[in-house]
């Protein structure tokens, strides 16, 4: 049976740390689908469309065959029944990460008991990385071309009025 994996987030932007887990998925699963969705607790600078622009956009510079863009609403866990997943791919940087992947990976079982939470661990330049740092260094005009790929970049400078 060819193994599905989905890789969720909200990626608000994707980074390369992401871009890294993405690879890494892509070695260990038949086909892998990076899935855009929404943490009800964040307010994200870009939306949803813009977000799924910027995933497909880098997914397809990656060109690697069994990795697919995908978008959900409401409950990942039923979202991942629903297209046939075994496995969820989720980045884990450092151990503060862990208490709040933890609880969402055991509520996720909960729900759909037939997908297992697989953490992976990015590359050591990316363990700090996250989304949030890389929206306020580009909000204040500092040079993220270091943690996003191109596309991220050029959005950002959008965003911001020419700013970088
Ligand atoms: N490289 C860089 N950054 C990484 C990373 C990596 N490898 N792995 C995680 N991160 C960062 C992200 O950039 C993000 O940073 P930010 O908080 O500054 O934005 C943070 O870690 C985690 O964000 P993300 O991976 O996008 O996940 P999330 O916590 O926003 O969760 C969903 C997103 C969509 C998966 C989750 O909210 C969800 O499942 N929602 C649906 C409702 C649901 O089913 N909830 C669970 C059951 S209650």
């Amino acid at each position: 049976m060819k193994k599905l994996a989905v890789y969720p987030g909200t990626f608000d932007p994707i980074t390369n740390g992401h871009i890294d887990i993405i690879v890494r998925a892509s070695k260990l699963f038949d086909r892998i689908i990076v899935s855009v969705g929404e943490n009800p607790q964040k307010k994200p600078l870009f939306t949803h469309s813009e977000r799924m622009g910027l995933v497909e956009n880098v997914v397809e510079t990656l060109a690697l065959d069994n990795v697919d863009v995908g978008y959900f609403s409401g409950l990942l866990a039923r979202y991942a029944d629903e297209i046939g997943a075994t496995a969820i791919i989720r980045g884990l940087r450092a151990v503060s990460d862990f208490e709040y992947e933890f609880q969402m990976a055991l509520a996720n079982r909960k729900i759909y008991p037939d997908a297992e939470t697989v953490f992976l661990m990015p590359s050591e330049p990316f363990v700090y990385l996250s989304s949030s740092m890389v929206k306020i260094i580009a909000q204040n005009s500092g040079d993220v071309s270091i943690f996003v790929p191109k596309p991220v970049e050029i959005a950002f400078h959008k965003k911001f009025g020419g700013k970088k």
